[in-house]
């Protein structure tokens, strides 16, 4: 039987006037964005940090480290890309996306296949393959109070090379 991995990952950004609201490589029309050294792409950076977690790689900050002026203002695509790549490398392919974005407002149900269509296109995935939902914070906390966003993200991950077959490998 292939191997297969699960990941969870987590994120939060503040929302800030003059900031654009960036949510899995999509910009949505808002007056308040997501503050952050990177696009502060919430959703992308809680996918990333899932499939970094499910191939046991570390996290986000640890491969894009938000001290490095190399990611100021950085399309966050970028680190879902090489996340995956990062994935690959270790031998995994990805098999599904499940994520929840937490946002008071604006409504963002019209925009669920542009985001999932650009999660899928930045991942390689089937579009059938990427789920995004939405919730609110129903008024309650920093999230409620139109504060911050939140994302949550699980992914699949299927070893593409059975590890009994690499370690035989290892020892020819
Ligand atoms: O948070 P709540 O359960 O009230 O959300 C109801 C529905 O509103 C969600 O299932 C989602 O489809 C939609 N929604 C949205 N944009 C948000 C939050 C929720 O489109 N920012
Ligand atoms: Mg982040």
């Amino acid at each position: 039987m292939s191997e297969v991995r699960t990941g969870l990952g987590w994120d939060v950004h503040r929302l800030a006037p003059g900031r654009a609201l960036i949510l899995g490589g999509v910009t949505v029309p808002s007056d308040l964005g997501l503050e952050g050294h990177s696009d502060a792409d919430v959703l992308a950076h809680a996918i990333t940090d899932a499939i970094l977690g499910a191939a046991a790689l570390g996290d986000i900050g640890m491969h894009f480290p938000d001290s490095d002026p190399r990611w100021k203002d950085s399309d966050s695509l970028v680190f879902l890309r090489q996340a995956c790549q990062l994935a690959g490398a270790a031998g995994f392919r990805l098999v599904n996306v499940d994520s929840t974005v937490i946002l008071e407002r604006p409504k963002l149900k019209d925009f669920r296949l542009p985001v999932r269509q650009s999660l899928a296109a930045t991942l390689a995935l089937d579009v059938d393959c990427v789920s995004v939902k939405f919730k609110t914070a129903e008024g309650v906390g920093p999230v409620g109070e139109g504060r911050s966003a939140e994302a949550q993200a699980i992914v699949t991950l299927v070893r593409e090379q059975p590890a009994v077959t690499r370690q035989a490998e290892r020892r020819l």
